[in-house]
């Protein structure tokens, strides 16, 4: 374990060096993992982090609804929850669907190419993914881009340091509570700083009561971290191949 080979020096961006599996799925080279499954990006998102969340249900009878997300990636997470909250308005028949604030960290963004190239293989969200890569423009700090019934909270900095400005809040920064996580670092073995302990705790302090998280890996010290930090923790079954997953929430007290 360890800090990835990629440095950058604060404030400064850079993008991941990436090679591309089958010539579709990005694989960044600092981590050896990819972003998203081999069997199945869109579905594996759909799996894993919306109904590992209980969504769409949970946002029924909801004004506002705020999702964040440790690690943007390629944005496949929030453009796919972007897809299901349009889909909900269809299933209710007009009734709005909550207005969606989804926060993001990313240490190393994309250049929009990059972004352009990963997103590409998902015709389904072509429209999302247009409107993301017209106002890619990565900065250091925090960005909101607008999208039609969502704000995209876009945090381009080490999560482990950001993570305190969603207990600030303020001018410029997001704020929470949090309703659901998508903890969605590379895979633990290579990326331990996004499982960290201590950023797991101050991710339940944010979280609302009732709030939830979901994950890809069951990996036990993963596990221990999020029971520790003061979640209920609860493997359910993975995606494809995978035996298990990860999902809990913060009980209302
Ligand atoms: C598995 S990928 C995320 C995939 C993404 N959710 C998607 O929809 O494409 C993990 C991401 O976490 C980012 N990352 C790794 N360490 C980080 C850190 N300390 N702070 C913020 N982001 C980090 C990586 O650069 C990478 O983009």
């Amino acid at each position: 374990m360890g800090e990835p080979t990629q440095k950058k020096t604060p404030g400064q961006i850079v993008a991941p060096r990436l090679d591309w599996l089958e010539g579709e799925v990005p694989r960044a080279e600092a981590f050896d993992d990819t972003y998203f499954s081999r069997a199945g990006g869109l579905e594996e998102t759909r799996h894993v982090f919306l109904a590992g969340n209980g969504l769409p249900e949970r946002w029924q009878g909801r004004e506002s609804f705020a999702i964040a997300e440790f690690g943007f990636g390629t944005g496949l997470n929030f453009l796919t929850t972007l897809k299901a909250l349009k889909a909900q308005k269809v299933l209710e028949k007009g009734a709005a669907p909550p207005h969606l604030t989804f926060i993001s960290f990313e240490l190393y963004p994309m250049t929009r190419d990059q972004l352009a190239r990963a997103l590409g293989v998902f015709p389904e969200l072509a429209q999302e993914a247009a409107e993301l890569i017209a106002q890619w423009q990565p900065e250091p700090g925090w960005t909101k881009l607008a999208f039609a019934g969502a704000d995209l909270w876009l945090g381009i900095g080490d999560a482990r340091e950001m993570i305190a400005d969603l207990r600030r809040g303020g001018e410029g920064t997001p704020s929470g509570p949090v309703d659901a996580w998508y903890l969605d670092g590379f895979s633990p073995a290579k990326n331990p700083e996004l499982w960290d302990e201590d950023l797991l705790k101050t991710a339940f302090e944010v979280t609302a009561a009732g709030g939830t998280f979901a994950t890809y890996t069951a990996a036990g010290w993963v596990r221990r971290n999020l029971a520790s930090a003061g979640f209920t923790v609860e493997k359910q079954k993975g995606f494809a191949g995978k035996r298990e997953m990860v999902a809990g929430r913060k009980d209302q007290l």
